[in-house]
């Protein structure tokens, strides 16, 4: 079943009630518009069987990835940057996935999965070795479990791919802004474009804390000098100290957006936390870009979800 958030924010599980009865654990109407809700639409991962169903997605099964469980060993687990984990794992066999997707991983001890989306893209596919940017959330269980000691040799179980978030098939100029970790599957997208030879211009807004928040700088760089078009990489630091020799952008990721030429042409791709995600896309609809040209993936946490 196609998915990605879970908890009835995204809107991706949306299928037709056909036939059956359904209990719902948050109305559907929170995120589907009144024309699907009439046409009998309602959201997978709130819905509750009450009887034996029939119903109708709008895209075949057949499209959508097989997800399978695996077992991964940390072999690698360098800070990229002050809170962020370069974490790479090692399967017990290649896993198939497409950039923007995501995997969930749990640690012995801890209970439930947690989502990480996958940093790069893969050369035929897919891959045995993976690459993940963790951002240690203070408090969280699993991050704290990660950042608290080497973790490596330790074995995870991994279940995936999922999620819808991927490189639309496009010429139209690409906006790409992260937050954090965020950057991990814009990474991963761009990267797939590249090797696909895209002649798309590029703007990316990277939001970060203060310079020792920044990370992939040098991969970044290298993405920028192989593109076939203009890329632009606009790094905005939101608690940079005032004092600070940097002399580039401050504030809000979000705040360059009005300034940007022909907002209206270009096709977004946002990734990082839901509060940055929900201004960027009030923003970029108030400057005319369409919703069907947005496409973005939050990164929800225990304190995010509804
Ligand atoms: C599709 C998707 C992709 C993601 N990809 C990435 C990625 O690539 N990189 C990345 O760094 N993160 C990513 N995340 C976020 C990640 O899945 C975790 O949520 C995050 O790492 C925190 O996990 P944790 O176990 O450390 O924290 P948790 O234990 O889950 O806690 C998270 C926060 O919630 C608070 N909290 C816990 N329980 C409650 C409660 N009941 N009520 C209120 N607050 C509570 C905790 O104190 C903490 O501050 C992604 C999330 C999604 C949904
Ligand atoms: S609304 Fe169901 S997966 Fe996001």
């Amino acid at each position: 079943m196609p998915h990605d958030c879970k908890v009835g924010s995204c809107g991706t599980c949306r299928f037709k009630l056909v036939d059956g009865k359904i209990g719902e654990l948050s109305p559907s109407a929170l995120v589907l518009e009144r024309e699907e809700l009439a046409a009998g639409y309602r959201l997978a991962c709130q819905a509750m069987p009450r009887s034996d169903l029939t119903i109708a997605l709008n895209a075949p099964l057949a499209m959508q990835s097989t997800v399978e469980d695996y077992i991964g060993t940390i072999i690698a687990a360098p800070r990229l940057c002050q809170d962020i984990i370069g974490l790479t794992l090692e399967l017990d066999r290649p896993l198939p996935f497409s950039p923007g997707q995501y995997a969930d991983l749990t640690a012995p001890g801890i209970e439930g999965p947690r989502s990480y989306s996958f940093a790069f893209a893969p050369e035929r596919g897919e891959a045995q070795r993976l690459e993940f940017h963790v951002r240690h959330v203070p408090g969280g269980l699993f991050t704290d479990w990660l950042f608290g000691q080497d973790r490596t040799g330790q074995e995870l179980r991994l279940s995936g791919p999922f999620g819808q978030f991927r490189l639309k098939d496009s010429a139209a100029p690409m906006l790409c802004l992260a937050g954090g970790s965020g950057l991990a599957p814009i990474m991963a997208i761009l990267q797939q474009a590249r090797a696909m030879g895209a002649t798309r211009p590029v703007t990316l807004l990277y939001g970060a804390r203060t310079r020792q928040h920044l990370y992939c700088l040098e991969e970044i760089e290298a993405l920028r000098a192989a593109w076939k078009a203009p890329f632009e990489f606009v790094p905005v630091l939101s608690e940079e100290d005032v004092d600070s020799a940097w002399a580039g952008a401050r504030g809000l990721v979000t705040e360059p957006i009005a300034r940007l030429p022909d907002q209206a042409r270009s096709e977004a791709y946002l990734c990082g936390p839901p509060a940055m995600i929900d201004a960027a896309e009030a923003q970029l609809m108030q400057h005319g870009v369409l919703p069907g040209l947005i496409a973005a993936d939050r990164f929800l946490d225990k304190s995010t979800v509804r």
